[in-house]
């Protein structure tokens, strides 16, 4: 593996089944109590420019279980918020710190700040990505579907950085992708082009929820409202008519569909409560795993870096 975590692309097949092996050991031994801790003695810093719950608990639960400690700093709490510079801030946290997670708005910042660290840096959400999310949800198909493997996966929604992340898993991975978006509201142009052109699965864009649906096997959907959309809430919950995941449209999918949306959710936006609460959501295992996964993610790119990274 690499030294950091930026996006999905960067993965290979062989990391991607190696972070869900440690993922499905890691869990299992949550389960069942034991105490494991490579992370003694290490700390991660998370930089946070946006609000999170699920990110910064589960990064911070993942590094106290593995033995390490964690630390939250705000972006305008520290003097990135005065202007100082993404490389200095970088090449500095690398000689307190362990690791870095960052969570911000352009992925380039995240970029730069791994070029300048010495130490592993994974991107916690930015505009365009968030692979973490991402390798979270792949391990709950799993789990629900035994694999990833060959299954129709949907998703229905704002082509935003949960779809671009989606787009770059089906390039690596062998299963058919089918997004649905409003016009104008498409997947980036670059990350689908690319994945368009490398993938040996199908990935497919559409303009009608209706024909993606029909025989998914994970109908997948997210906010219509990204974090710094907010002041386009009424023109994007109008372009989004039509495209809520509800239980007329789940009727057009497998009958043993499973339903994921990474949270949080817009209840009677782009999911409906009967969905939500219903026995094809998968959502609440989906941000369970997001501490597992973390946990193998912390540990393959932190804990005695030279022998787990190969
Ligand atoms: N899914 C997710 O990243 O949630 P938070 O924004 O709460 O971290
Ligand atoms: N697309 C959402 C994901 C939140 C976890 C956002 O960027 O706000």
């Amino acid at each position: 593996m690499q030294k950091d975590l930026l996006n999905l692309y960067d993965l290979t097949k062989k990391d991607f089944d190696r972070i869900f092996k440690r993922t499905a050991t890691l869990k299992r031994m949550h389960q069942s109590h034991r105490h494991y801790h490579p992370l003694r003695g290490k700390t991660l810093g998370m930089i946070f420019e946006k609000p999170s719950t699920r990110t910064r608990v589960s990064f911070e639960v993942g590094m106290f279980q593995l033995g390490g400690h964690a630390l939250y700093l705000r972006w305008t709490d520290t003097q990135l918020g005065r202007g100082e510079s993404i490389a200095d801030t970088a090449r500095v946290l690398s000689r307190y710190l362990d690791g870095v997670m960052i969570r911000t708005f352009q992925q380039a910042a995240v970029e730069e700040f791994a070029q300048n660290a010495s130490v592993p840096v994974i991107n916690g959400l930015t505009d365009l990505y968030h692979p973490c999310q991402i390798l979270a949800d792949l391990f709950t198909v799993i789990e629900r579907h035994g694999t990833y493997k060959g299954r129709k996966v949907t998703y229905i929604g704002d082509g935003n950085n949960i779809a671009n992340t989606w787009i770059d898993a089906a390039l690596r991975l062998e299963f058919d992708l089918t997004l649905a978006c409003p016009h104008g509201y498409t997947p980036d142009p670059d990350v689908l082009h690319r994945a368009q052109q490398e993938a040996s699965s199908q990935i497919l864009l559409v303009h009608d929820p209706w024909e993606a649906v029909r025989g998914a096997d994970v109908v997948i959907t997210d906010t219509w409202v990204s974090m710094g959309q907010e002041k386009l809430y009424r023109e994007r919950i109008k372009a989004f008519k039509g495209f809520q995941v509800n239980q007329q449209l789940l009727h057009f999918a497998d009958p043993q569909v499973i339903v994921l949306h990474c949270l949080p959710a817009h209840r009677g936006e782009e999911i409906t409560d009967e969905v939500m609460d219903g026995p094809h959501s998968a959502v609440f295992d989906e941000a369970e795993n997001r501490l597992h996964v973390q946990k193998a993610i912390l540990e393959l790119l932190m804990a005695d870096a030279q022998r787990l990274r190969k």
